[in-house]
């Protein structure tokens, strides 16, 4: 493995994880929805940890977290994109609209989130001794969270396009009823859901 692109990918996510709290503070705010909301201010409070545990991670194996590399600098630019979208949506004054803008904006922010982790977890296997157990401990903790963050995003998402499209919609989505947490699982709650429609 290429430590220097191992760093890169740990610099890339603590800067995704600080963009994200800042989408899910936007995504709040664009809310109306009861149950989302509740989900995503679950969700801010974990990606807020992730942060803390991503600074600690880097300290531990002694990147150091200052310097700002250009994919930093890309990553940060995306997220506020995404923020900026949302405020946009939200001055237009359709609430609903705005709550859906939110909701991609969200899945949009956790596939990379999601691919951040799956990466992270691979790389923490070639690693050996502390190095291995630091970034195993973290890593374990935070990809189911990352899992959930990105099934039921999208399980929210595509109900509540649903819903404005005037079809029968779940609400909240099997895969939050169901405590999806992989890929597969999320198939079959999407396919369980299609038989109830
Ligand atoms: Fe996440």
């Amino acid at each position: 493995m290429k430590r220097a692109q191992f760093e890169e990918l740990l610099l890339q996510s603590l800067e995704h994880e600080k963009g994200g709290v800042k989408v899910y503070t936007a995504a709040l705010a664009c809310a109306t929805n009861g149950d989302l909301k509740e989900e995503w201010q679950k969700y801010l409070g974990q990606t807020t940890k992730h942060v803390e545990k991503l600074e600690s991670l880097c300290a531990s194996l002694g990147i150091d977290t200052r310097a700002e590399r250009p994919g930093q600098l890309v990553v940060r630019s995306v997220g506020e994109a995404l923020v900026r979208a949302m405020e946009l949506a939200q001055s237009a004054g359709d609430p609903s609209a705005a709550q859906i803008v939110a909701a991609e904006c969200v899945v949009l922010a956790e596939t990379k989130d999601h691919l951040d982790w799956e990466l992270i977890v691979k790389c923490g296997e070639e690693l050996s001794g502390s190095e291995a157990a630091s970034v195993k401990q973290v890593a374990d903790a935070i990809e189911d969270e990352e899992d959930e963050h990105l099934y039921h995003s999208r399980g929210w998402c595509r109900e509540l396009w649903l819903q404005s499209l005037g079809m029968k919609a779940l609400l909240p989505p099997p895969e939050e009823r169901k405590h999806v947490k992989t890929a597969i699982g999320a198939a079959r709650a999407e396919q369980a859901a299609e038989r109830q429609r």
